[in-house]
């Protein structure tokens, strides 16, 4: 079978789905991953149902059993192969409203669900790649892996973790030939940070005050951007992780004014 063998988790809604569908969309067989089993029967089906070709692998990929059938399940598509490996799963929740407030078991589920999945599945999986000499890692981390976020202290910690091991495993194991590259989203319009609850009653208008592109992000925009990293097209790019943020990165501090006359870093005249 010539198709590329695609694993993706946390498949059934958001980001996942977009990228799933992009994947099915260009003629790759599909793994779908997600905790959510109606929902990726009905990702599934609308696969199938434009002409694409997926395999479900449901469970939590923070347990250990869960991640060994992915795997199993993923490698038994073309006897063995796995083209590219999307470790999308990641949640800020469980959040409390302060570190000071935050528990350990708090700390530990945000590690499970940002930094222990990538590691357990990547290590499942990397033997057969290291073994054909090739394949494309990207994992999904966070602006906030870059940017403070208060609050939020342990997520953005572990998800640090994401992009600093994307950079370390890309530089051990290139001499395979595998690339291993992440994305750092903000503002995705998602069920996880619905634009509804982001915006919060606030003006829509006011977004191009703090997103310089002016928008939120629909998971396609996040999901084109790993297409880009799992195709030929960034053959020579690995260990980067990439911002898909509309610019919010970029502008960090920075505010647009309501009158429309340029930037400031004065929130009080933004
Ligand atoms: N939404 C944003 O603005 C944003 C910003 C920065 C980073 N991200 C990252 O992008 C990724 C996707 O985010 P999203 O907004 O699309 O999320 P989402 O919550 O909208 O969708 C996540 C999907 O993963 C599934 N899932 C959750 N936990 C799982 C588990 N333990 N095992 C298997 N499946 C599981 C859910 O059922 C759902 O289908 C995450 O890593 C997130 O941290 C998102």
């Amino acid at each position: 079978m010539n198709r590329r063998v695609c694993v993706v988790t946390g498949a059934a809604e958001g980001i996942g789905t977009a990228i799933a569908r992009r994947f099915a969309a260009s003629g790759d067989v599909v793994v779908l991953n997600d905790v959510d089993a109606r929902a990726a029967e009905l990702t599934a089906q609308r696969i199938e149902g434009s002409g694409g070709h997926c395999v479900l692998a449901c469970g939590d990929i923070t347990e250990e059993p869960v991640v060994a059938e992915v795997a199993e399940t993923a490698l038994a598509v073309a006897d063995g192969r796995v083209d590219v490996l999307v470790n999308n799963v990641g949640d800020f929740r469980p959040a409390a409203w302060t570190f000071l407030h935050s528990t350990p078991q708090q700390w530990q589920r945000l590690y499970e669900l940002n930094l222990w999945h990538v590691l357990a599945l990547t290590h499942a999986l990397l033997p057969s790649m290291v073994e054909r000499e090739q394949g494309v890692i990207i994992n999904n981390s966070t602006v906030e892996a870059f940017r403070g976020i208060p609050g939020k202290a342990v997520y953005s910690a572990f998800n640090a973790g994401v992009s600093a091991f994307t950079k370390s495993l890309a530089v051990e194991v290139g001499q395979h030939g595998i690339r291993v590259n992440a994305i750092a989203p903000d503002l995705a319009d998602t069920p996880q940070t619905p634009a509804a609850a982001m915006l919060h009653g606030r003006d829509p208008d006011l977004i191009r005050t703090w997103v310089p592109l002016g928008r939120f992000g629909d998971p396609d925009d996040y999901a084109a951007v790993v297409e880009f990293l799992a195709s030929p097209q960034s053959c020579y790019l690995t260990g980067q992780t990439i911002p898909v943020d509309g610019g919010t990165l970029a502008a960090s501090g920075w505010y647009g004014r309501a009158d429309r006359k340029g930037w400031t870093n004065l929130p009080n005249e933004a």
